[in-house]
């Protein structure tokens, strides 16, 4: 199984290539039972729609108690969660091995001085089989990434820093041949461990992808840029080359990058909006019509991006921004023919996500909202993040890397985090997944 390849890319491709349109994409093979695929703007399950609400759940992997991990699904299940999406990444550096031994850290790689090291022991992959698995159990289906563009749980820096050796910029991940050839290399790995389950959703081919991270920026990073594109695009074949079946999407935040971007007042001053201008290297409208990218994703942070909305002097509110960008998408996806998954969003404090995330979620899943453009698309939306309490390995305390630890058998929570007893905002999310399981038929 490991090298073959069932499907004859190249025909698909030339034909979408010519089209510029997803619509040739029925030509695909039918799945086999249980794994989702993309029909025109809507998930199906089986020749079924498959609308949902999913969960993030970064920290579920790194649990190290399988009940925990029982646990969290069962609660996911009974809010009607469908999808949950994990980080399918864990590197550490070799001079983080010792403590990581000790603390019982779950990681995949480990830098041995000279090239990764693959972790499938078990306080390694069996880690993630064992969520994949139980998964499968809850009919939970997940979607994995295969890397980060921040240094969290050793992302793309870890790369560059250790192959290319330090004082490169961020963006040669996407040209250096010894690093695609790396990064690679672990694709295959988790690919070919979990290509015939039905639990996987999709693919990820990494979280939040821009042309500058946690490093600085090169001189290529600019608005327009070729790169992250064309990885997009070569990286998507090279998934599909592993796997005929299963979905794949980048993982990206969305970035549009417009002739004329949105801009705002703040200050007395005429703002080009960071979102819409291409700066971080993203170009949604073109991204989603590679012929190997699935489905789109957006992220949506606006509280934390413009701290300058909701201010006097500005013109836009935090609440109307979201629901600016989540048309954006909408109306881009439908271009393009393809479904949406709103993958990651979130505001802190919890009267804000009260009255935030009804406006949005009501927006992101209203299929009628007529004007101003037909929304025709069936999104998905996965709120950043689950909470899960009661969680009782190491007595419900634990430190596990960063500032991510579990206090009071509570999971990590950045300020994002929605647990059960917040019903207000609790409800909100599963009504809405009511509506999208009643959809789901
Ligand atoms: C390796 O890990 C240590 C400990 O987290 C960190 O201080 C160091 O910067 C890392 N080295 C590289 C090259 O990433
Ligand atoms: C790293 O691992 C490879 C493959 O197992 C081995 O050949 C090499 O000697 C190791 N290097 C170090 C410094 O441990
Ligand atoms: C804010 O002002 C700019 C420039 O006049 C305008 O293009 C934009 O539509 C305004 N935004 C809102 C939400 O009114
Ligand atoms: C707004 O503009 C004024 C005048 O240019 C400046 O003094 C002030 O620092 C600015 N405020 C912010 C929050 O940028
Ligand atoms: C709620 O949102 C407002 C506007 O973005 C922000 O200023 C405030 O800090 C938020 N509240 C909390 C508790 O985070
Ligand atoms: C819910 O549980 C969390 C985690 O234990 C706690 O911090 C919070 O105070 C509890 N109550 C509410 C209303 O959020």
């Amino acid at each position: 199984m490991r090298w073959q390849c069932s499907w004859i890319a190249p025909i698909f491709i030339t034909a979408a290539a010519a089209l510029g349109h997803a619509e040739q994409r029925l030509h695909k093979p039918s799945p086999p039972p249980g794994f989702v695929t993309a029909r025109g703007t809507k998930f199906e399950l089986d020749g079924k729609p498959f609308a949902f609400v999913g969960a993030n759940s970064y920290w579920l992997p790194l649990l190290t108690s399988q009940s925990d991990v029982e646990a969290t699904f069962k609660t996911m299940k009974n809010a009607g969660v469908k999808v949950l999406r994990t980080w399918g990444f864990n590197a550490i550096n070799g001079s983080e091995l010792a403590e990581a031994l000790k603390s019982d850290l779950t990681y995949y790689q480990v830098w041995n001085s000279s090239e990764w090291i693959l972790n499938e022991g078990p306080q390694g992959l069996k880690r993630l089989d064992n969520v994949i698995k139980t998964a499968e159990k809850y009919d939970i289906k997940v979607l994995l990434a295969f890397t980060n563009n921040w240094v969290g749980y050793g992302g793309m820096e870890l790369y560059i820093n250790w192959i290319a050796g330090s004082g490169h910029s961020h963006d040669i991940f996407y040209t250096d041949k010894r690093i695609i050839a790396s990064y690679q290399n672990y694709v295959r790995a988790i690919v070919d461990r979990y290509k015939e389950s039905p639990a996987i959703f999709a693919w990820e081919l990494m979280n939040e992808a821009r042309c500058l991270g946690d490093l600085p920026a090169g001189p290529a990073c600019i608005a327009g840029t070729e790169l992250l594109p064309k990885w997009y695009r070569e990286q998507s074949d090279f998934v599909r080359s592993l796997d005929p079946h299963h979905m794949i999407t980048t993982g990206g935040e969305g970035h549009f990058f417009w002739k004329n971007p949105v801009k705002y007042w703040f200050n007395g001053t005429l703002v080009s909006d960071y979102n819409f201008n291409g700066a971080a290297g993203e170009d949604f409208d073109r991204d989603i019509t590679f012929p190997n990218i699935d489905f789109g994703t957006y992220h949506m942070y606006p509280q934390t991006w413009y701290p300058e909305l909701d201010t006097p002097g500005s013109n836009f509110s935090v609440e109307a921004w979201g629901l600016d960008w989540i048309d954006a998408h909408i109306k881009s996806a439908n271009k393009a023919g393809k479904p949406l998954l709103l993958e990651e969003f979130g505001v802190t404090g919890l009267s804000n996500k009260t009255t935030m995330y009804t406006s949005w979620v009501k927006r992101a899943l209203d299929t009628k909202h007529a004007s101003p453009i037909p929304l025709r698309t069936f999104s998905g939306i996965m709120p950043w993040q689950f909470g899960q309490l009661g969680l009782k390995e190491s007595g419900g305390n634990r430190l596990i890397k960063y500032a991510d630890a579990l206090i009071n058998g509570a999971s990590p929570n950045d300020g994002f985090a929605i647990f059960t007893n917040q019903t207000a905002v609790w409800d909100i999310f599963t009504n809405a997944a009511k509506v999208q399981n009643s959809r789901s038929k």
